[in-house]
């Protein structure tokens, strides 16, 4: 099993940002108490075994903005359901992220630290609405090293307005630098998403293909291996098992504001709102998937990564087609899968075989 924790405080906002984050420190406790109401209700409902949970992902929001010692009693309570080589990451931000946060979460058993860096370029932190400088990321890389971590990620931002080729050249130079203190990257490309500041305005998006295909290859020629169109490891070892576990449509749990989770053919939704989620942590909105809703999603994820598509999970129609993009040499087949060989053209692909 696999479990993902949101954790919703921000100190805050960016621009791009629709992720549930909120600027109410002052509810700390109260949610802390409910997040784990929520988590002993969900390991007794799902009938979580003893070693049994796999990868723990605590997403934000931005975690590291909560004192370490916030997350003490979730973690005594999670301890006896953790497989013995469980991957626990979190989420940081490198100006809350400070070396004793970093040692006190690590002591907690958390082993995969992931910053959001987004850029390297003041001018373009700015423009993202960042609220950390260049330095403060090659710090917070040093810390994490300093106190142990062996597997960090950086989360960085593409297609910007201001990503052109000298900008993009930019970000590799300083990725270049930092590759000794990261095991992995996940490279993302703009999202214009509702409701954010830079929904609110035009031309907040460089929309170029041809910038995005450059960015990839350069990622690739520094060394990093691509698993998904927008996650690179530094080698197989590092590949984000919780990540690669949503891809494979596995089942998981969510827990937390905003928190999804997914149980064979039903997702699972946490209040949306923190009064709400406060009062009523348990509570939980269910949409039932259809076959057809669950073969698209099998497309799509596989297709952008190396998860590939079952071939007993396609149609007779879209094996058909599958059998036709096999001759073009667009998909491989290895072990009654497909698997597509280019990431770029894999909602293309998903689209044309789903049609
Ligand atoms: C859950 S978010 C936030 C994590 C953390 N609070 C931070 O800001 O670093 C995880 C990552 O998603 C990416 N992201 C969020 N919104 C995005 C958007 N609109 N377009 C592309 N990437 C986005 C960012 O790279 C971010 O680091
Ligand atoms: S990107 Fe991270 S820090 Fe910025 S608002 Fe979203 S969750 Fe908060």
């Amino acid at each position: 099993m696999h479990l993902y924790i949101h954790i919703p405080f921000c100190e805050s906002k960016c621009h791009y940002c629709s992720f549930t984050s909120l600027r109410l420190k002052d509810f700390q406790n109260a949610y802390f108490k409910a997040l784990k109401e929520d988590l002993i209700l969900q390991i007794s409902n799902f009938n979580i075994n003893k070693s049994s949970i796999n990868t723990v992902f605590i997403g934000g929001g931005t975690p590291s903005m909560i004192e370490a010692k916030a997350y003490e009693d979730i973690f005594e309570f999670l301890q006896p359901f953790l497989a013995k080589n469980a991957e626990i990451s979190i989420e940081a931000n490198p100006n809350s992220a400070d070396f004793t946060w970093l040692e006190e979460i690590k002591n907690f058993g958390v082993n995969r630290i992931s910053f959001g860096a987004q850029s390297f370029s003041e001018k373009k932190l700015q423009f993202l609405g960042r609220i950390h400088s260049q330095k403060e990321i090659f710090k917070a890389l040093k810390n994490a090293n300093k106190a142990g971590f062996k597997n960090v990620n950086l989360d960085l931002i593409y297609d910007t307005k201001l990503d052109d080729k000298k900008m993009l050249e930019f970000e590799l130079l300083n990725l270049e630098k930092i590759k000794p203190l990261i095991t992995h990257l996940s490279a993302y490309n703009l999202t214009i998403e509702p409701k954010t500041a830079f929904a609110k305005k035009e031309h907040f998006k460089k929309n170029a293909p041809h910038l995005m295909k450059f960015f990839i290859e350069k990622i690739k020629e520094l060394g990093f291996l691509q698993y998904e169109i927008s996650n690179f490891a530094k080698n197989e070892n590092y590949i984000c098992k919780h990540n690669l576990a949503y891809w494979q449509g596995k089942n998981y749990i969510g827990c937390g504001l905003s928190g999804v989770g997914f149980y064979e053919n039903k997702r699972f939704y946490t209040a949306k709102n923190l009064k709400s989620y406060i009062e009523n942590p348990c509570f939980r909105e269910l949409e039932y998937l259809s076959e057809k809703d669950l073969n698209l999603e099998h497309l799509f994820l596989g297709l952008r990564s190396i998860v590939g598509i079952d071939e007993k999970s396609l149609q007779i129609s879209q094996k058909e087609k599958a059998q036709i993009l096999l001759k073009d040499k667009k998909l491989k087949f290895e072990n009654a899968r497909f698997y597509n060989l280019n990431f770029l053209l894999a909602d293309e692909i998903a689209l044309y075989l789903a049609l």
